[in-house]
């Protein structure tokens, strides 16, 4: 049986020079690649006790909407500047390549409630920190963070020091 990285395709010096694309689509694209991703990830955090799936625009929402389904939680978007038509907290963050700000509805976390964040990937981890603190200035409890890829290399992972940080791949 194929690992699950090998579903992996990596594109050099992709959307720039320096980057080392991993692609999501060559996992999505294969049925045995879809499962094995998002049962991969559900046993990591089958242990995990929450309320509420939260995930980003737009690749968090293809891992995250499984998640909160097979675990019979609601999903939270948090959607990229403008999309949300509601009432919204905002925050701005750096990517490994840009700068972006991120929203999420007032009225979608209470107070106490437990989230589990869920994206495709870690890179520099600023990304998770804001949604982190979105959920916090709401008022959540954030018991954990899962991704598909985590890329090490890039130490998210010291970004989010006493958070739960699962990944179901590490590349260095
Ligand atoms: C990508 C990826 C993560 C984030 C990781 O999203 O899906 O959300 O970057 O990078 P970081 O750890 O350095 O913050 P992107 O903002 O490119 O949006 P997309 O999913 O719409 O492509
Ligand atoms: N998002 C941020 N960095 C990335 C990378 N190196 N590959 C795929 N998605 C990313």
């Amino acid at each position: 049986m194929k690992k699950l990285e090998e579903y992996v395709r990596c594109i050099p010096d992709f959307p720039e020079e320096g980057v080392m694309f991993r692609d999501v689509t060559s996992v999505l694209q294969d049925a045995d690649g879809l499962h094995l991703a998002i049962d991969t990830m559900q046993e990591l955090i089958d242990d995990l006790e929450f309320d509420v799936v939260v995930g980003p625009e737009s690749r968090g929402f293809i891992f995250g909407t499984p998640i909160a389904y097979n675990n019979h939680k609601p999903f939270v978007l948090i959607r990229k500047k403008g999309k949300l038509p509601c009432e919204t907290a905002s925050m701005e963050y750096d990517l490994e390549y840009g700068t972006a700000v991120i929203e999420i509805h007032k009225d979608a976390i209470r107070p106490g409630q437990k989230i589990l964040i869920v994206d495709d990937l870690i890179a520099t981890g600023g990304t998770t920190e804001a949604m982190i603190r979105l959920v916090e200035q709401l008022g959540g409890e954030v018991v954990g963070v899962v991704v598909l890829m985590e890329l090490a290399g890039l130490k998210g992972r010291e970004k989010l020091a006493g958070y739960r940080l699962e990944s179901a791949i590490c590349f260095e």
